[in-house]
């Protein structure tokens, strides 16, 4: 899918303050510096749209982006994040919680998850939520430059073994590189069929 525009649209603190729900919605959740911001501005080729850090705890609102005037982007913030204070987690639950589980036109939640990590009970946590509110989902392995493709193909398969516990068929599987530029037309083809199922 060719990007033609992206425009910003609004940073909110909550599910209330989003923009008038209509276009179907793909969010990025994870851990905090998972790479939710630099997915993001890979996907619309634009280094510095979304604001990144190598400090977790960046992105502090639920942003969204307007895509060719037809689909959003939606930039959340992250949580796990080990510095966060019992109050930041708390709004966290609820800002982000309420979001996911309540936004009607959230076509598909992107979760992302860091390629060298085993699985861990938070991520694990967060897929089972959504998974049995019946939020459509997809996950993405991050930062795929960093590990050899032995390595890749093995942690993904570990996952994939932790997440047929619960799921008889897990969701989808994307790879992703920002640093490298991989994995964006898998996830905008991806998001191309979605937008057609969305308004049949
Ligand atoms: P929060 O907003 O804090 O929740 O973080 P985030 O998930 O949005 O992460 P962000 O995109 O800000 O990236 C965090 C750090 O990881 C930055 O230093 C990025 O440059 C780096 N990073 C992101 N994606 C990749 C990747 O694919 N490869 C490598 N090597 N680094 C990456
Ligand atoms: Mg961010």
């Amino acid at each position: 899918m060719e990007i033609r525009t992206v425009s910003f649209i609004k940073s909110s603190p909550d599910l209330a303050s989003c923009p008038g729900a209509g276009p179907p919605e793909y969010a990025f959740a994870g851990r905090s510096n998972v790479g939710k911001s630099s997915l993001l501005n890979l996907l619309v080729n634009m280094k510095n749209l979304a604001k990144t850090s190598s400090t977790p705890g960046k992105t502090k609102l639920i942003n969204h982006y307007l895509v060719n005037n037809s689909w959003y982007l939606v930039d959340l913030p992250g949580y796990g994040f080990a510095r966060a204070g019992k109050e930041a987690r708390n709004s966290f639950l609820t800002s982000v919680g309420d979001y996911i589980l309540r936004r009607e036109t959230l076509a598909c939640l992107f979760i992302l998850i860091d390629c060298r990590h085993e699985p861990l009970r938070n991520d694990l946590a967060f897929i089972e939520l959504a998974g049995t509110n019946e939020v459509p989902l997809a996950i993405v392995f991050t930062k795929t430059d960093k590990l050899s493709s032995t390595t890749l193909s093995r942690n993904i398969e570990v996952y994939r073994r932790s997440l047929s516990q619960s799921w008889e068929e897990p969701p989808p599987i994307f790879t992703t590189s920002s640093a490298q530029h991989a994995g964006r037309e898998e996830i905008l083809g991806f998001i191309e069929m979605a937008n057609k199922n969305f308004y049949l």
